[in-house]
């Protein structure tokens, strides 16, 4: 009887439990097959792009900050020059020259992310560093009694200042980021190591001089009680100091234009070469003139001793404040053909390191005849149609979705629907975007014409022509503001 009263009760409970289950999951179907509350349209906070596609609170790719382009999580390769970016991420020397907003700068960044840090030392040289060398270029023409306001100083920029950039990059990145743990100092002669230091204390860009004496003292193998320092108690009065070669270095130091010199610096140069009984060799040499024998030497000292190739990276010079605008565009050239000039580009040829330039391709502009041979130095450019801008755009929409949170309302069509290709009008419009950044523009403005027009359509969010149109002629507004800034 109490047997089988128990086997009754468990029986109802394993009924209830078993109905009560099955009503869940029919519930829960059904609530998961109702759409959101978020898409009816009559309620105006939905009248949203983002939270309808459900990427709200999420990076849109179209709209995100150019400036950002490095940091970009979606990456479509197949429009990414393939000689410049090698399966097995290998660096090479070329010139990239592409148009404005078709994506060098993602290029770039993808191709620098590409090189290994254990084969190569990357040294990238963007617009505010190229900047620092330009204004010591013009000051020191200005000190010449050159009036730099009338006339165009910087076309006198040649391949002795880009050398002297290369080297000076070089130098400053090598300081701040050698790697000593790896070697117990190379086995150089002393007069090779003096020769590199005074390398050192003449091409050095970063602030002070700490770095520089936590270098040499390794190099020289100090110890707590013999080493070097810049202080300037013991170099100031110079009483004790051989003035005659101080004077020779400053006097050797100024001819270079471009270089940041540092009296600090070269009381530390002074007291090595006296500590070190070099004296009579130093007086005899001077630097100014030698750069490119000097940058091979520095190269092939980075190469042998630390196992890395230099890869010299340019890009972003265009944005560059004596650049900037057609009254400037003789400077830019004269910078651009620096850099591939005969002389730089037999010390790339040579192997002595790599030279990667991303440089915009500016009408009027000629830097392509500077280089003969074009078989060892590339020329790249990167270009764009409607059906690759398309698939681009595809791709970024679809990489969305991945990321989409399941609140939304739709999952993102194709742009093709989004934009309502279908509609001869808007794809003539659509057919007219040139580059990546002009369509990024293009959506940026497409947004706030579909979110104010969503509760009028029949299908929210998917562009009507005058949404297309209107956003096509803001994007042009909008940039032009932009650039007449
Ligand atoms: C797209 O364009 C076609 C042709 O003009 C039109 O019939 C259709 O309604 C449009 N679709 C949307 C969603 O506006």
């Amino acid at each position: 009887m109490n047997e089988l009263s128990i086997f009754n009760l468990s029986s109802s409970i394993g009924k209830i439990i078993f109905i009560a289950i099955v009503l869940l999951i029919i519930l829960s179907s059904y609530l998961s097959n109702q759409p959101p509350s978020s898409c009816d349209m009559t309620i105006a906070t939905n009248r949203n792009f983002h939270n309808y596609y459900g990427i709200i609170g999420m990076t849109n790719h179209f709209t995100a900050d150019p400036a950002q382009e490095c940091q970009a999580s979606i990456i479509y390769q197949p429009t990414l020059p393939q000689m410049i970016l090698k399966p097995d991420h290998s660096a090479s020397s070329f010139m990239t020259l592409a148009e404005y907003g078709t994506g060098k700068t993602l290029l770039r960044c993808e191709y620098l992310r590409s090189l290994s840090s254990n084969e190569y030392l990357k040294l990238t040289i963007l617009d505010k560093l190229v900047t620092q060398y330009l204004d010591r270029f013009i000051q020191k023409m200005i000190e010449g009694k050159k009036d730099c306001q009338k006339e165009n100083c910087l076309v006198d920029w040649s391949e002795n200042e880009f050398a002297q950039l290369l080297l000076s990059t070089l130098v400053t990145n090598f300081i701040d980021s050698y790697d000593t743990h790896k070697h117990n100092g190379p086995d150089l002669s002393l007069d090779e190591k003096i020769n590199l230091i005074t390398i050192i204390c003449y091409y050095y860009n970063g602030l002070g001089t700490s770095q520089l004496e936590k270098f040499v003292n390794w190099f020289l193998n100090k110890d707590l009680w013999s080493h070097y320092k810049a202080d300037g108690e013991h170099v100031q009065p110079y009483k004790h100091h051989n003035q005659q070669l101080l004077n020779h270095l400053i006097v050797d130091l100024n001819k270079f234009s471009i270089l940041n010199k540092n009296s600090e610096r070269l009381g530390l140069l002074l007291i090595i070469l006296e500590g070190e009984g070099f004296q009579n060799r130093a007086i005899a040499k001077h630097l100014y003139g030698e750069h490119f024998k000097d940058l091979v030497e520095f190269s092939s000292f980075i190469k042998t001793y630390f196992k890395k190739t230099p890869v010299f990276v340019i890009d972003g010079i265009d944005q560059n404040v004596h650049f900037v605008g057609n009254e400037n565009r003789d400077s830019f050239e004269s910078f651009c053909r620096s850099s591939v000039s005969p002389s730089i580009l037999s010390m790339v040829m040579a192997n002595h390191f790599y030279l990667s330039l991303f440089y915009p391709k500016i009408d009027g502009v000629n830097i392509k005849d500077v280089i003969t041979r074009k078989d060892k130095f590339p020329i790249h450019t990167i270009s764009w149609n409607t059906k690759s801008l398309i698939n681009y755009a595809d791709y970024v929409l679809q990489e969305m979705n991945k990321n989409a949170k399941k609140t939304r309302c739709k999952v993102f069509p194709d742009f093709k629907i989004l934009v309502n290709y279908s509609d001869e009008r808007n794809a003539e419009i659509i057919n007219k975007i040139p580059t990546p950044r002009a369509l990024h523009r293009f959506i940026a403005e497409l947004i706030p014409e579909m979110n104010n027009d969503a509760n009028n359509v029949v299908e929210p969010f998917e562009a009507t022509f005058e949404n297309v149109d209107n956003a096509y002629k803001n994007s042009f507004e909008s940039f032009e503001t932009k650039t007449n800034e």
